[in-house]
């Protein structure tokens, strides 16, 4: 049906570094479960810098590189695919802007943190970068397929 086809929209969302520090990695989870996604894989590591260097390809020339490259390798991350209805737009709304002071209350940067270079979570920012990334972070036997309800418009 079209619900389930919808329903089968995915997408990568990390909590940095900072993020697992603090300890915000339940209240993350948290809030995706409340919304309705489906958690398809999650797995703690601690990447190294040619991993991120991948992840990050596109910023390979931005100033801020190697800054984001030491910081997101300094200490382990929780990687999770996350599926459902528009969840790659969904996702980057929950997140909030890349900079946490443009941040609306409400969203995870906008409680929780001010600073754009220890933003706390990284979300895809598109349905094809969510493709990259998972396959970049997941292996295909890490993304679990499973039945959470029996009836398709209950979340
Ligand atoms: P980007 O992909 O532009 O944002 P988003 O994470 O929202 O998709 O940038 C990746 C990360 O790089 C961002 O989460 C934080 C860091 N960053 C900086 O440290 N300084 C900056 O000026 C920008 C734009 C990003």
């Amino acid at each position: 049906s079209k619900m389930a086809d919808a329903k089968e929209e995915r997408t990568f969302i990390m909590v940095k570094p900072d993020g697992v520090q603090r300890g915000i990695v339940g209240e993350i989870i948290k809030r995706f479960e409340n919304r309705g996604y489906k958690l398809v894989a999650c797995k703690m590591c601690r990447p190294s810098k040619e991993h991120l260097e991948k992840h990050y390809a596109d910023l390979s020339k931005k100033p801020f590189f190697p800054g984001l490259i030491q910081y997101m390798s300094s200490g382990p991350v929780v990687a999770m695919a996350w599926e459902g209805k528009e969840v790659v737009k969904m996702g980057r709304a929950m997140l909030g802007a890349t900079n946490p002071l443009d941040s609306n209350p409400g969203t995870i940067r906008g409680d929780f943190c001010i600073d754009v270079g220890r933003n706390i979570c990284h979300g895809s920012d598109a349905v094809e970068s969510a493709k990259k990334e998972i396959g970049l972070w997941f292996s295909a036997e890490e993304l679990q397929s499973y039945k959470s309800c029996e009836f398709e418009w209950v979340y």
